[in-house]
Parts: structure tokens; sequence; C-alpha cells
């Protein structure tokens, strides 16, 4: 049970650490978990080749001005394009670079990027070692626990990329097979754990403050990695943290939870403008309302209503009529 810092390379960190997540984890997202005890926050994962292209897109993910710690995860499947890529991420202010070998989604795998790099040893050892090369900050990596049931690879190649120069490895227990079903495999972190002498980072499964504990208790892991868990519920981190610390965690009121939905709701509106800010913010309000009683109806009504002032007085409204 402890909350140990880790060194990574030659950056030293606390073992809290919010996943990149594609479409979720921008920069107001970032700050309400690091709010909550987020020690180190990744952009979404970005494409090598897009910033070698300079989509104005993919400019906006890389918005990491004033956040630290914050590494960016970059993807793809050419390693020259790939140290280019980091070398521009250094240069924005990224602490760290992470590279995707765990992406599952069928348009990502069929480039050879993401989750396919693990059926290709050889060039994602390249990889690691090219972006090692290219860039004075760590490099680390985000692997699955192997492409399917029969070819659980994520301890060795962990070896190998860490022989290639990686700072450290996160570990999702699942194979790409699975994709985000089923239960992460914490043995393979575990293996994964004995088999390097850099820090391994676990992820998969973590929901309560205790999962956390169990996944440091059962697999040694040097850090731990939130994802969905805080989908909704930054909180997470304070109650992982209190729980690493053994102290008694609060959970939020329900009145805490809907301030929070619109707290988040006005920074995106900020952030990205009025149409492009609620419509961003739709799939957050409803990981806000999950499991709260008697949502069905208002969520259905915040999907369709295009008014941000009308959003917030009905979540203001439910609060009232729900206390
Ligand atoms: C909406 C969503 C987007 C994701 N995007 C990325 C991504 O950009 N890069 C990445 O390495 N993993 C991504 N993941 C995977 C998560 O980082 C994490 O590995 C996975 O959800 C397992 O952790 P969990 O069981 O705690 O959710 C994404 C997951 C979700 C749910």
């Amino acid at each position: 049970m402890t909350n140990n810092c880790i060194l990574v390379g030659n950056l030293k960190i606390n073992p809290l650490w919010l996943a990149p997540m594609a479409g979720v984890t921008d920069k107001p997202f970032r700050t309400l978990a690091r709010e909550q005890g987020c020690d180190l926050a990744f952009t979404e994962m970005i494409s090598g080749k897009a910033i070698e292209f300079k989509n104005p897109r993919t400019w906006d993910m890389l918005d990491i001005e004033g956040e630290s710690p914050i590494g960016v995860q970059l993807f793809g499947s050419c390693p020259q394009v790939l140290a280019a890529a980091a070398k521009v991420a250094q240069a924005e202010g990224a602490r760290l670079v992470d590279i995707n070998m765990g992406c599952p989604v069928p348009k990502i795998v069929g480039n050879g990027e993401g989750a396919a790099l693990m059926r290709h040893p050889q060039l994602a050892e390249t990889i690691v070692r090219q972006v090692a090369a290219a860039v004075s900050i760590p490099v680390t990596v985000k692997i699955r626990a192997g492409w399917d049931k029969t070819s659980i690879n994520a301890p060795s190649l962990a070896q190998r990329l860490a022989a290639a120069g990686a700072s450290a490895i996160t570990v999702h227990g699942r194979t790409r097979e699975q994709m985000y079903s089923g239960k992460a495999n914490w043995e393979i972190i575990a293996q994964a754990v004995k088999a390097v002498d850099i820090p391994v980072i676990g992820n998969g499964d973590i929901w309560k403050g205790r999962d956390a504990l169990a996944m440091q208790e059962q697999t040694g892991c040097a850090g731990i990695m939130l994802a969905r868990g805080a989908l909704g519920n930054p909180w997470l981190f304070a109650e992982v943290k209190a729980a690493l610390e053994g102290r008694e965690y609060q959970p939020p009121s329900l009145d805490q939870r809907i301030e929070m939905s619109i707290r988040h709701l006005r920074m995106e509106l900020a952030y990205r403008g009025q149409d492009r800010g609620l419509l961003f913010m739709r799939k957050h309000l409803a990981w806000y309302l999950k499991g709260m009683p008697g949502t069905a109806a208002l969520k259905g009504e915040i999907f369709t209503c295009t008014c941000s002032r009308t959003i917030e007085d009905m979540l203001l409204s439910y609060i009232k009529n729900h206390r």
C-alpha cells in the first residue's frame, strides 16, 4: 500500500496516472483529473503522420501549454515519422512521450499501428530505439497483454522494448481480441513486472480505490493508470489516492456531481466554443448522470437540447427535485 514516487528515465513522478483516451482526455478533462490527484496525464493518441502534415485538428490535440507533467501519446508504424513527431511533442512541452501499441480499433490495426505492433516485435523495438534517440525526454510504451489469447507476449515484448530504450511500460491486461470486454488479466501485468527492471504501470479495471490496492498487491506494479473508471468520475483519483495512502475517502454528494458536470460543461464551452463544446460534452454528461436515480428522461432531453443554459437549468432542477 504505497504512493511512492517512480523514476521514469530522468523524470521523478508520482504513481497515479490518467490514461490516454481518444475523444475524452482533452485539456479540461485533464485539469479536473489533476485537481482530484492525478499525478500524470496524457493527451489522447495523436497520429505521427498528422503531426508531420501539420493537420490542424491534430495540432489542437497537442495543446498542452501550461500543463505539467504531461505526456503526449503518439501512434503510427513508421519509426522515422514517430521520431520526428516525438521531437515536436518535446518542443511543445511534453515531459515524456508514449507510443501506442495497444489501440485495438480495426482502422488503426489495419494500418499496422496500435496493437498490430505487438505482432511485430522487431518493428516495435526499432520504433522505440529511434524515438528514444530523437528526444531527450523519457519514452514510454503502452501495450496490451497480447494480440489474442494464443499469443500473449506482454512480458517478452516489455523486455525487448526496455532494452531498446523505453523508460516505462504500461500494460493493459486485455488482449486486442478482447477489445474492452471481459476482465483485464492482472497476472500478465505481474509477469511483465518480473520481466523488466524499468517501472511497469498497471492498467485495466480500476473502478474503485480497493481495485488499485488489489492491483498493486497482485502485480507489484510501480504505478497505476486509470481509464474508464474516471469517466464522469474524476473523483476516482481522490479515491485511489486515499486508498494508496490508507486514508478514508468521502464520495461526492449528488449535488457535487451535478455541480462538477456543470463546471466541466462550462470549461468545454470556453475551450471549444458553444457548438463543438456542447457536442463534445454530451457523452461526458451521460457519464456523470450514470447511476443517478431517475435520469433516463433527463439524458434524452440533454441529448436533443442545443442550448447550454437550458441544459444547466435542467441539471439544477434535477438536484432540487432529488434533495
Ligand atoms: C473512449 C476510450 C478511448 C481510448 N483511447 C485510447 C488512446 O487514445 N490511447 C490508448 O493508449 N488507449 C486508449 N484507450 C484505452 C485506455 O487507455 C485503457 O487502456 C483501457 O480503457 C483499459 O483501462 P480500463 O479497464 O481502466 O478502462 C481508450 C479507452 C477508451 C474507453
